[in-house]
């Protein structure tokens, strides 16, 4: 899928290949490196390896049950989300999301494309009737992202997230219908 950003450049929105590996570690790392509002701390990050990526890459390939779409611009990986299933027949209705877009390309529609693209696939899907996310309660942005996407907040669990600067932060999920 390709699209014009408001800066005239154009952003493409796919599925990912194994010789991503590189071109998505770089960017989570970069993403890593701007933002506290990831699980990963930098170290963590700097553990990972392109061999490690591809494993990862590979785990939303072999599996109909899980989503990783690419937002690429001037070929470059800058922002991605998934859905992850959690493999049990129990939870078979129900995945949790992730998405990230790197400061430099973010406020330009990035995020919104690529839920719509996400929600778009999930609407398709044989059993998910359930896309669920955890987000930082300081993340006020990502919130409203998901609000405007009718997203609800089921629960919160007070100071489930210990960021960087020692201000604790509630861990809040969200969730979202997407079968009638
Ligand atoms: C959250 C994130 C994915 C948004 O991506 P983005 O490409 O910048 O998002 P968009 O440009 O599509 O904007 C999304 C919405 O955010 C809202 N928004 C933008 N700036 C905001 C702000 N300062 N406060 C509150 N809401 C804001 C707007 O409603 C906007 O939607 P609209 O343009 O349709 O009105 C991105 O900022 C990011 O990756 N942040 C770091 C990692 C992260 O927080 N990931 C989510 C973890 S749960």
């Amino acid at each position: 899928m390709r699209h014009f950003l408001p800066n005239g450049e154009e952003l493409t929105i796919r599925w990912p290949e194994i010789g991503d590996a590189p071109g998505l570690l770089a960017n989570f790392q970069r993403m890593i490196g701007e933002t506290d509002f990831l699980l990963f701390t930098r170290q963590e990050a700097g553990e990972l390896d392109v061999k490690s990526e591809e494993e990862f890459i590979k785990s939303y390939l072999n599996s109909d049950d899980q989503l990783m779409l690419l937002a690429v611009a001037r070929d470059t990986i800058v922002g991605s989300v998934t859905v992850n299933h959690s493999g049990y027949h129990k939870k078979g209705h129900i995945a949790e999301m992730g998405i990230a877009v790197e400061r430099a390309w973010g406020n330009m529609g990035i995020g919104r494309r690529l839920m719509t693209a996400m929600i778009r696939w999930a609407e398709a899907h044989k059993k998910l009737q359930i896309i669920y996310l955890n987000v930082f309660s300081t993340n006020e942005k990502a919130m409203q992202l998901y609000r405007n996407f009718g997203f609800l907040e089921c629960g919160r669990m007070p100071a489930g997230i210990a960021p960087r600067d020692g201000e604790y932060a509630d861990l809040v999920m969200m969730y979202r219908r997407v079968k009638p």
